[in-house]
């Protein structure tokens, strides 16, 4: 049997933990066994809580990096220190798996995809959503021309961000440093607001959706235009807690990014609806619904799965990917597109006009 993966887990707040659980999930295949996180308290109380006490702390990145003992990293940073910590630990040739967003910057893309192709290591982004076991069943359905061609993909990624509003921490006994959302209001950490925190989960679906509808033509988005306004997280202002995009696909296909923290506390039925010449899909966490035109009433799907599920099984695809060379489904390139998208809708409500989008992902 194949040696477990030994990762150094950077950052040990609200993802942390998450990753962290993930990474136990699928033991023994990996096991964190080192942290570091500027806060030495919440570094020991990860390892506590979900090593056994087994992992080494760290009060440095570099002493991390170091470790000879160490194959990967898992970063669950804010977002302004993503780059950085990508590229030092390709340099220390160590394999790397990152939250969302990759980045927050061209230029850092740039120098990630430089740093990772330099030392030959393993990088993949923590797309989590790409991992909905509806999600995966209506990518394989679209390759294989079950709704014809596709003219229309709906993402929605909305809910009511009453957590950060009143400041709740989501990692119960989480020790005392800076909270979980104050970096988010702080536009120069965060990068953007909503629309790059939340709403990079409806835009990867919305491109996994496309590439797998297009077939061997590699899709991507060519115009972009978009809305945002503030109606809830006061907090936030001048940045957006709502954002509408529309994308248009070299293959014709339109494409609808709705994401919100100012929406009902209810979830919406569906994360995303496909409309094609054959007929509809339309899917969440659990279901997937399949009507072709014609029928009398459509074909439902519902598997016993959590959310949660979503991050051990990208974990899951991050060891397949290193052990078993499957194909990335959250690579450097969906990520950079992904990054490109949300630029530029920014750029579309900024400007108020439509935005054209250049091949190459890592400019705008
Ligand atoms: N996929 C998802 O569903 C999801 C959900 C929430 C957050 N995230 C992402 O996870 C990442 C982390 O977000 P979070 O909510 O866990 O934030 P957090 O604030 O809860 O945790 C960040 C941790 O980083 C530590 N830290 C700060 N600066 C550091 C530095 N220079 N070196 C080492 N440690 C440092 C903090 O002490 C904190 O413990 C973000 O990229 C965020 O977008 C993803």
């Amino acid at each position: 049997m194949t040696a477990p993966l030994r990762v150094g887990l950077i950052g040990a707040g609200w993802m942390g933990h998450v990753h962290a659980q993930s990474w136990a999930a699928n033991a023994p295949r990996g096991e964190i066994t080192a942290v570091f996180d500027t806060s030495d308290d919440r570094a020991r109380a990860l390892v506590d809580a979900r090593t056994n006490g087994r992992a080494r702390v760290y009060k440095d990145l570099g002493g991390l990096l170091a470790d000879a003992e160490i194959d990967a990293v898992d970063i669950c940073l804010p977002h302004h220190l993503h780059a950085d910590a990508i590229v030092r630990a390709a340099s220390a040739g160590k394999h790397a798996l990152c939250e969302k967003p990759i980045c927050l910057t061209f230029e850092e893309l740039r120098a990630i995809r430089r740093a990772v192709d330099d030392a030959g290591i393993t990088f993949m982004t923590a797309h989590n959503n790409l991992f909905a076991l509806p999600l995966i069943e209506a990518r394989r359905m679209l390759g294989d021309g079950t709704l014809g061609r596709v003219m229309h993909i709906r993402s929605n990624e909305v809910g009511r961000n009453s957590g950060m509003r009143q400041r709740r921490s989501p990692v119960a006994h989480l020790p005392a440093a800076e909270a979980t959302y104050a970096w988010r209001l702080d536009p120069v950490r965060m990068g953007g607001a909503e629309l790059l925190d939340t709403g990079y989960h409806g835009a990867y679906r919305l491109l996994g959706l496309a590439a797998s509808a297009s077939g061997d033509f590699e899709d991507r988005p060519i115009e972009v235009v978009a809305m945002l306004g503030n109606y809830y997280m006061e907090e936030l202002r001048p940045g957006e807690d709502t954002a509408s995009v529309l994308v248009r696909f070299a293959s014709g296909v339109q494409g609808v990014l709705v994401t919100s923290w100012a929406f009902g506390d209810v979830a919406p039925a569906w994360q995303f609806e496909v409309a094609g010449h054959l007929g509809s899909l339309a899917g969440n966490v659990t279901r997937l619904v399949h009507a072709a035109h014609g029928w009398s009433s459509p074909a439902e799907r519902v598997w016993q799965t959590a959310h949660s599920e979503t991050y051990t099984r990208e974990v899951t695809h991050f060891l397949d990917v290193l052990r078993e060379d499957a194909a990335p489904l959250a690579s450097w390139q969906h990520a950079a597109r992904t990054l490109q998208l949300i630029r530029a809708a920014y750029r579309s409500a900024e400007e108020r006009r439509i935005i054209p989008i250049p091949e190459d992902p890592a400019t705008l």
